[in-house]
């Protein structure tokens, strides 16, 4: 707590049974709030900055970023690692176990091996880039010269939040903590942590390594120091990240695509429609323009009298039903969990198993790699 030069008189003094310790929310700053002297004194305080230099103001800045460490090594923890070797940074990948650690490593040299087959890296980029990420199941070394961690843990807040305060005890006090949180509150996950200005959420799509768009997030006390860095950050290792200035479960993204599967759902549910014809109107249609045009600004072109008209005579008679659709739920239900079992809405060879599943990922990937070094990758990458 910081000492502060007051002029204890005989009033002061006299008041001094009255002095309540207020804790500035935002800032996480500690003031002394005297009640005759008033909020005013109080506001000098926090206005001038007077802090505790534990907290906010050791906040990292992009250049102060050396080194990155990822917490998990699943489905995103591999290929956000990959990112952010490719982006220059030496990275620690950590997870419990070594043998996905070695799993990990194997897609992330395939992943690596499809960029080079894009024409995006040299061989001798993508061999250094891997050689720059090493793996440990020792967290405290994972952590503890960390310049920036993300957490990729499984979805689970007592884990996450169980985890992330042995990340606190052992990292330096300026390290920034991410959260690649898709359905819990960013603040939720940080809530345990005694300094909640240096956290953030950074949400991914998968694939991680490829997918341009990273959702940056300021929890309750995030700082706008730490919101910044973590967006230059995605920024120079070529990510095209956005910033969402509050802290919302399911974030943007997972929202509108939600909105959009609610009735495709219900559109496939009614027999108005096959999935496979699903499928391909939206490639041919709302995909094929949102890969070059976002929805406000489809909007502004179309006219946003012709869009009140639609939604006007539209939304009252679309599905409004806040249950999960009734068909997802009997086919889970069915054990038709989509490729992984063999069936979803589409049907998968009886052999179709991790080798085809594989197949159709990296048939995906190139796909996908196509269409960054198209649209988002300069001439010289
Ligand atoms: N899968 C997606 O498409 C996707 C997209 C965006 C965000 N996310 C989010 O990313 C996070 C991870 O999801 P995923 O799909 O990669 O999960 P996953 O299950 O594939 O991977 C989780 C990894 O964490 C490891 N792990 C488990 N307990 C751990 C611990 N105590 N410490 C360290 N590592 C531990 C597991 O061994 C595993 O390798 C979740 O919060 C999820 O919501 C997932």
């Amino acid at each position: 707590m910081p000492v502060f030069k007051l002029n204890f008189n005989k009033k002061i003094l006299l008041l001094f049974h009255k002095v309540i310790l207020l804790y500035h929310k935002n800032s996480m700053v500690p003031v002394i709030f005297i009640p005759d002297l008033g909020i005013p004194l109080a506001m000098v305080f926090i206005k001038h900055g007077i802090q505790n230099k534990s907290y906010g103001e050791l906040n990292m800045k992009l250049e102060d970023i050396k080194k990155i460490t990822v917490l998990g090594s699943g489905v995103m923890g591999h290929g956000i690692a990959q990112g952010f070797a490719m982006g220059g940074y030496p990275v620690i990948l950590y997870d419990i176990d070594e043998a996905v650690l070695s799993v990990a490593h194997s897609h992330i040299k395939e992943s690596l091996d499809l960029f080079y087959e894009s024409g995006i890296y040299s061989l001798d980029e993508t061999v250094s880039m891997l050689a720059g990420i090493t793996t440990t199941t020792d967290l405290k070394a994972a952590v503890e010269d960390s310049d920036f961690v993300i957490e990729v843990i499984p979805e689970i807040l007592s884990l996450k939040q169980t985890v992330l305060q042995q990340v606190e005890s052992c990292c330096r006090k300026e390290t920034i903590i991410a959260s690649n949180t898709s359905h819990l509150k960013v603040s939720d996950v940080f809530a345990v942590l005694k300094d909640q200005t240096r956290v953030v959420g950074a949400h991914y799509f998968n694939p991680p390594q490829i997918c341009p768009t990273v959702e940056v997030v300021k929890g309750r006390h995030t700082s706008d120091q730490t919101l910044q860095t973590t967006y230059d950050l995605m920024k120079k290792i070529g990510k095209d990240p956005v910033k969402l200035h509050k802290d919302v479960v399911g974030l943007v993204v997972n929202r509108l695509q939600t909105a959009l599967l609610r009735e495709a759902f219900y559109l496939h549910e009614q027999g108005v429609i096959s999935a496979v014809d699903i499928d391909k109107a939206v490639k041919g249609s709302l995909g094929f323009r949102a890969a070059s045009i976002g929805p406000m600004t489809m909007v502004d072109m179309g006219g946003l009298d012709a869009w009140l008209d639609c939604c006007e005579k539209l939304l009252p008679i679309m599905d409004a039903s806040v249950k999960a659709p009734t068909a997802l739920k009997d086919l889970v239900d069915a054990g038709h969990t989509g490729i992984k079992s063999g069936k979803g809405f589409y049907e998968y060879a009886k052999d179709f198993s991790q080798k085809g599943l594989d197949e159709a990922v990296k048939k995906r990937d190139r796909e996908f790699l196509g269409r960054l070094k198209r649209n988002f990758l300069s001439p010289k990458r």
